[in-house]
């Protein structure tokens, strides 16, 4: 089935965001809920990534932006993080065919130096496996912070100045975006929290500028297709202004910036 049959499958209208970006929250009081161990919450968490990647790619969205593990994530008990990167491991194994299968072409932001080796071996593995596929961006932040992003950018902007490279007067907002680790994905246009909460905890600092927020109470381990078809719902419901005063329907409307 092409995109529009599935837009009608789920009776969407035709302007999708182009970019969705997802804090997974909830994992830990799924499991506690059902007095399991917190990795069975992150366990029931890949599959709904598994299930959300394949929808997005099915409905035609450009990307998809999935908080999997944040600097501060660094600070939980070792044996959460171990288990965490195992179960990343054992994600990005068992994936990469349905994502080849699926046309989803796998990319990384944040530090993925800081990962253990053979995570970053693996992660390669699957960008380079996937790097043909033309559908959906999938790009899984990974010891990923917002503002160190940030800050890298402006380190790097500040020794082009130095060098005389480029002008100080000359940077611009195009510059930064154009140093940040998103630089090649579009506008973010609808960003998702589970579990209700309301903060933005360090993700895409910059990027989420003029996003549309959903937050949902579902948790990520039971956000599925409904839930995620409900936020697209929820974004194709708003009047998109840019801080101006046009209504404006879609999603990247670079005049209205
Ligand atoms: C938050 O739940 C979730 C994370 C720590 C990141 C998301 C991780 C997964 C979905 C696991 C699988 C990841 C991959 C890429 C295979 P939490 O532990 O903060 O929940 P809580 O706030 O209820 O304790």
């Amino acid at each position: 089935m092409d995109h529009s049959g599935w837009l009608k499958r789920y009776r969407l209208k035709p302007h999708l965001p182009r970019h969705v970006a997802i804090i997974m929250d909830g994992n830990g009081r799924w499991a506690k809920k059902r007095h399991l161990p917190r990795i069975a919450g992150h366990r029931a968490g890949a599959l709904s990534i598994r299930e959300i990647v394949r929808l997005s790619g099915q409905l035609g969205l450009t990307a998809l932006t999935l908080y999997a593990f944040s600097t501060e994530n660094w600070k939980r008990p070792r044996k959460e993080v171990s288990l965490l990167m195992q179960l990343l491991k054992q994600y990005l194994r068992s994936e990469v065919a349905e994502l080849l299968q699926n046309n989803v072409r796998l990319g990384t932001i944040g530090n993925t130096g800081d990962l253990p080796r053979e995570i970053q071996e693996e992660l390669k593995n699957a960008i380079q496996i996937t790097s043909r596929c033309t559908g959906l961006n999938l790009i899984l932040a990974l010891s990923y912070s917002g503002r160190a992003d940030l800050t890298e950018a402006v380190r790097k902007i500040a020794k082009k100045v130095k060098s005389g490279k480029i002008k100080l007067a000359s940077v611009r907002e195009e510059t930064i975006a154009k140093e940040l680790s998103t630089k090649n994905l579009p506008e973010v246009d609808l960003l998702i929290r589970t579990s209700g909460e309301m903060r933005i905890s360090n993700f895409l600092l910059w990027e989420l500028a003029y996003s549309e927020f959903h937050v949902t109470k579902t948790l990520w381990p039971d956000f599925r297709t409904p839930h995620f078809i409900a936020a697209i719902r929820d974004f194709q419901k708003r009047q998109r202004r840019f801080g101006g005063v046009e209504s404006v329907v879609g999603s990247v409307i670079s005049w209205a910036r």
